[in-house]
């Protein structure tokens, strides 16, 4: 077991680079196989074990991958041989059902066990098989919640979401890059990383139009050819440094970033009192005073993340006022509040709602992170308390934050990981 022990205190200072992002990379490994060909991808979070994990899928069904560099990987899948993924290789991480998609669209047919991933209410996927069924699939979940998506043939279809999925979008978009017609989805989501998984199936020679927007039109295409892809920055992890910097009263510059994309982040952070300025990849965050209360509601994009809700309360916990945050697309998503109470924080969470009242300080104290983005949210509050913060079950972090110990130590965070024997080792120990 291993766990962060954090010394807060110290406001965060000088320049941070974000890696690949996650999302977008997770939803384009398991494209790369609907190209039967060698493709290249750069900029990719190597060593977060959500990346680790789909190379293992990809090794599983017959992929060979060789890493060039750090952030850089050859995926060779004409070997690809199997559509069967077990619950050993799924129960990681819930984009693993990014492959029902893909193998469909590879093969008419995939047996992929249902996903893990970190729970934050219920995360049905009946929009993903209403999708795959009017492609022509026929889908049926056993009882060991294994799906079995198999078609003769698929044909290109009107679909529309009954509400804005991502992982709804991507898993259609897979499985109709290569079906014959034109699929559109209407009411289709928009985030950053809809648009990279669009512009990287295009480069492999697929016709998706109007990615970015809420009607994508797929024209299905023979055949995928390989290429050579890079990744675009991580919007959550650019939107974690950008808060961390204004919690702490620090000045970072947050580079290797899309501005556009941190735009309803930004405004928020402006709202809070702290200065913000674009460059062309970059942005800079300051704060020098309490920061404001203000109020916030997560919406699908352009609005604000959900993946940003936990990390953004932990400033409104040491604001000047009360604050409302309002959750709309997760029904369980407040758990952490009680992690940052124990800190001295103020917050009443009740359903989707948090009422957040700003205390002067958070103060040291031992926490756990009970998903990846609270655990993002634990780390900044241990940086702007004060004393000695520990946050245990940090594998949730390593999921989703590439080299975040050397990263945050770069801009001045007292922060270490720390081996720690797992106690119930101890006591059953001789
Ligand atoms: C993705 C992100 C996750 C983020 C979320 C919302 C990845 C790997 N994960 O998750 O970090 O928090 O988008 O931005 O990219 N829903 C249904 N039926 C479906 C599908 C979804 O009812 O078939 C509901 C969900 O329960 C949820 C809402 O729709 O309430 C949005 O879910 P969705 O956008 O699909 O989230 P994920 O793709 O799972």
């Amino acid at each position: 077991m291993e766990k962060f022990v954090i010394n807060g205190g110290t406001p965060l200072k000088g320049e941070v680079e974000v890696s690949g992002a996650k999302n977008a990379a997770l939803a384009i490994i398991p494209a790369a196989i609907l190209s039967q060909d060698v493709c290249t991808i750069e900029n990719l979070p190597c060593s977060i074990s959500d990346i680790g994990y789909m190379m293992k899928i990809l090794r599983q069904i017959g992929a060979q991958i060789r890493v060039i560099n750090k952030n850089t990987i050859e995926i060779d899948s004409r070997n690809v041989n199997s559509y069967v993924i077990s619950h050993d290789m799924t129960k990681h991480l819930r984009a693993s059902y990014y492959f029902i998609g893909a193998l469909l669209g590879r093969f008419s047919r995939a047996k992929v066990s249902m996903p893990g991933g970190c729970y934050l209410g219920p995360r049905p996927i009946d929009q993903h098989i209403k999708g795959f069924e009017l492609l022509g699939a026929t889908v049926s979940v056993d009882d060991n919640a294994i799906v079995d998506a198999r078609a003769d043939k698929l044909i290109g279809s009107p679909i529309y979401l009954d509400m804005v999925s991502v992982g709804a979008t991507v898993n259609i978009m897979l499985a109709a890059v290569k079906a014959s017609g034109l699929t559109v989805i209407e009411n289709a989501a928009k985030e950053p990383h809809i648009v990279d998984l669009a512009n990287f199936l295009n480069s492999m020679g697929a016709d998706v139009r109007g990615a970015g927007t809420d009607v994508i039109k797929i024209r299905g295409v023979e055949q995928l050819h390989g290429c050579t892809y890079s990744i675009i920055p991580d919007q959550i992890e650019a939107g974690t440094f950008m808060v961390a910097a204004a919690a702490t009263k620090g000045d970072v510059l947050i580079k290797n970033v899309i501005p556009k994309h941190l735009e309803s982040i930004s405004k928020k952070l402006i709202e809070c009192g702290a200065t913000v300025e674009e460059f062309d990849d970059a942005v800079r965050v300051s704060l020098n005073k309490r920061p404001d209360k203000c109020n916030i509601k997560t919406m699908p994009h352009p609005g604000f993340p959900t993946d940003m809700q936990s990390q953004m309360a932990v400033l409104l916990a040491i604001a000047d006022g009360t604050s409302i945050i309002s959750e709309s697309i997760w029904s369980n998503r407040f758990k952490y509040t009680e992690q940052l109470n124990r800190m001295g924080a103020n917050i009443k969470a009740d359903g989707q709602l948090a009422v957040v009242q700003g205390v002067e300080r958070l103060k040291g104290a031992p926490v756990k992170a009970d998903d990846l983005r609270a655990g993002a949210a634990m780390i900044i509050a241990g940086l702007c308390a004060s004393g000695t913060t520990e946050i245990e079950d940090i594998y949730h972090i390593d999921r989703g934050y590439e080299d975040v110990v050397e990263k945050f130590s770069g801009i001045g965070a007292q922060i270490k990981r720390v081996y720690c024997p797992d106690p119930d080792c101890l006591t059953n120990a001789g």
